[in-house]
């Protein structure tokens, strides 16, 4: 149980004597320490319904309240009521985190099964930075609900089958370099779709590509050969890159997986009658049952259908991006049992998960379906990121240059580090700083691209937390022998080193809140605070020179920085280095 957890539990005892009848009221982490660690408005709530003086209802239930040996509580302002944790209670909570392989984390996903859909990138379509966001929020996503006890299942669900094919195919016949194709399949596919959209205007080119689409969809051996090898380029160069990152899927389910599902699919769908046909196309419209308010984008029409129906049959045959994705979610329902399926992909498409989560509704496909939008990365100008030349900035040329500017960054500060090593750690490094970069904002919110602030080691970034995590470590190393914490006893006195332990018991109970809204950057801000917090500690308190048993229990709490520190990080999806 986390300490938050304790105390709500005491607090219901406690509700349940002054008011004769079970009651329950949530704790929160106090936002200002003056007042307390914890704090609730319990009494405030019950005395607004039972119309009674808050502060005297406090009092009340404070005289009920079982603290002893854990902390204690007084009445503020209109009535909240604030806890102090004892530093014996953190001390005694921090040898058992010490003890701990979770570190106090609840496994509060045991038993469910989520699927996190993200990075899904277009084949032989450049892969833009808002992929970056959707990879590094999605896995850290996946770290963090796995580390929760959920069974995770990441699907990396690719746009290899689409219009653009026609495209690719009439490219790869006319222009494909072979040699390029070899070297950098990503960048010559997305050449060649590029010289094709340019050539779109001349005469006769956009027919021919249709056609050669025509054939593709039609099964035509050497058109779905020559699909074939493009898919196979482009996920190798797409492992290339996952496996820089240190990112994993579990399986690439794309959108083709799902093409022999979607006639049937169709025709289900107007038995039914979810869909109808509109003008030729096959469509479901937004029913009518909800009220306006729950649905911002409703615009009501005669017979009360909305005029943004989800199309998922063109008038020509065609299936649609909503039909394929339909189908995926009757194959993670039915086949992988999903309880949950979160989407990580950018603002542009709510109209589109709106819709989707709409109609597997009414189709009976339950499940607890979110999508995680993000919004856009800007340039200095503030403007969508561009690289010099002015395309949109792709996101190998973000990780080569994240990568280049930490080797630079750490030959200046250290060169004592040399080749292997010093290319190593400048890796390390530079991804992770692009991957704090994006994970300590709020993801809904559009954010300007500094190198110099994400790369710098003092202020918020991934270097610093590195650096933090590699100082713990080399106390440790001015060791004679090694040194067990676990058998160490915790004394706490000073307030830096209270608060330290404060934080460290917070881990538990600030990763589950994560999920409350996909928001990893509470984990970014936790691990920054947290860092801070050991920097205040090893200037306040001196460790190596500390008599016994302080001098164990300040090492043992240094241990347990570094173990969370690590951890932290590790569910950013970011390394640490040995030294840097
Ligand atoms: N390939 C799509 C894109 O790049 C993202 C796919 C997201 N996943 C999904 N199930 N729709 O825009």
């Amino acid at each position: 149980m986390t300490l938050l957890q304790e105390l709500e539990s005491r607090l219901a005892a406690a509700l349940t004597a002054t008011l004769g009848e079970p009651a329950t009221a949530a704790v929160t982490a106090a936002a200002d320490l003056r007042f307390g660690d914890y704090q609730s408005n319990a009494a405030m709530v019950l005395a607004k319904q039972r119309k009674t003086n808050p502060r005297a209802l406090a009092q009340e239930i404070i005289d009920q309240l079982e603290l002893t040996g854990l902390a204690t509580a007084d009445i503020a302002g209109p009535g909240f009521i604030n806890f102090r944790i004892l530093p014996a209670a953190y001390a005694a909570r921090t040898a058992a985190l010490i003890r701990d392989p979770r570190l106090g984390v609840p496994a509060t996903g045991a038993g469910k099964t989520v699927v996190v859909d993200f990075s899904a990138p277009n084949v032989a379509k450049p892969m833009h930075v808002g992929h970056i966001r959707s990879t590094i929020i999605g896995d850290s996503l996946a770290r963090i609900a796995s580390f929760l006890g959920f069974k995770v299942i990441a699907d990396n669900h690719i746009g290899d089958w689409g219009t653009q094919f026609g495209m690719i195919i009439y490219g790869w016949n006319h222009f494909l370099d072979e040699a390029a194709l070899a070297a950098d399949p990503i960048a010559e596919l997305v050449r060649v779709y590029r010289k094709v959209n340019a050539l779109k205007e001349e005469p006769g080119v956009l027919d021919d590509c249709k056609a050669e689409l025509v054939k593709l969809q039609a099964g035509d051996p050497q058109n779905l050969a020559i699909w074939q090898k493009c898919i196979e380029v482009s996920k190798n160069g797409l492992q290339k890159i996952y496996d820089r990152l240190d990112v994993k899927f579990d399986h690439w389910l794309g959108e083709s997986y799902y093409n022999d599902r979607l006639p049937g699919l169709v025709e289900e769908f107007l038995e039914k009658g979810i869909a109808r046909e509109s003008n030729g196309a096959v469509c479901i419209f937004s029913d009518d049952t909800k009220p306006q308010e729950e649905d911002p984008f409703k615009v009501h029409k005669e017979e009360g259908w909305t005029d943004n129906p989800a199309i998922i049959r063109k008038a020509d045959g065609g299936f649609l991006y909503a039909t394929t994705d339909l189908a995926t979610i009757q194959f993670r329902i039915d086949e992988w049992k999903a309880d949950h399926v979160w989407y990580v992909v950018g603002v542009p498409q709510q109209l589109h998960f709106r819709q989707l989560f709409d109609a597997a509704a009414r189709w009976g496909k339950t499940g607890d379906f979110k999508h995680i939008a993000f919004g856009s990365i800007l340039g200095d100008d503030r403007k969508l990121m561009k690289t010099r030349s002015g395309d949109n900035v792709g996101l190998i040329e973000v990780l080569e240059e994240a990568v280049e500017r930490a080797a630079k960054a750490i030959a200046e500060k250290n060169p004592d580090l040399q080749g292997e090593e010093a290319a190593r750690i400048a890796e390390t490094v530079g991804i992770g700083a692009v991957k704090f970069a994006e994970l300590s904002q709020g993801r809904l919110t559009d954010y300007v691209f500094s190198w110099d602030r994400m790369l710098a080691l003092q202020g918020d970034t991934a270097p610093y937390l590195q650096y933090s995590h590699v100082r713990i470590r080399s106390i440790f190393r001015k060791l004679d022998a090694p040194f067990d914490a676990t058998a160490a006893e915790i004394h706490l006195n000073e307030d830096a080193e209270i608060h330290l332990a404060r934080l460290l018991v917070r881990f538990g109970e600030v990763l589950p809140t994560i999920l409350e809204d996909f928001r990893p950057n509470l984990l970014a801000n936790y691990v920054l605070e947290l860092a801070r917090a050991f920097h205040s500690y090893f200037e306040a308190c001196p460790v190596l020179k500390a008599e016994e048993p302080i001098r164990s229990s300040r090492l043992a709490l240094c241990e347990l920085t570094s173990r969370t520190l690590k951890q932290g990080l590790n569910l950013l999806g970011i390394d640490v280095p040995e030294r840097m």
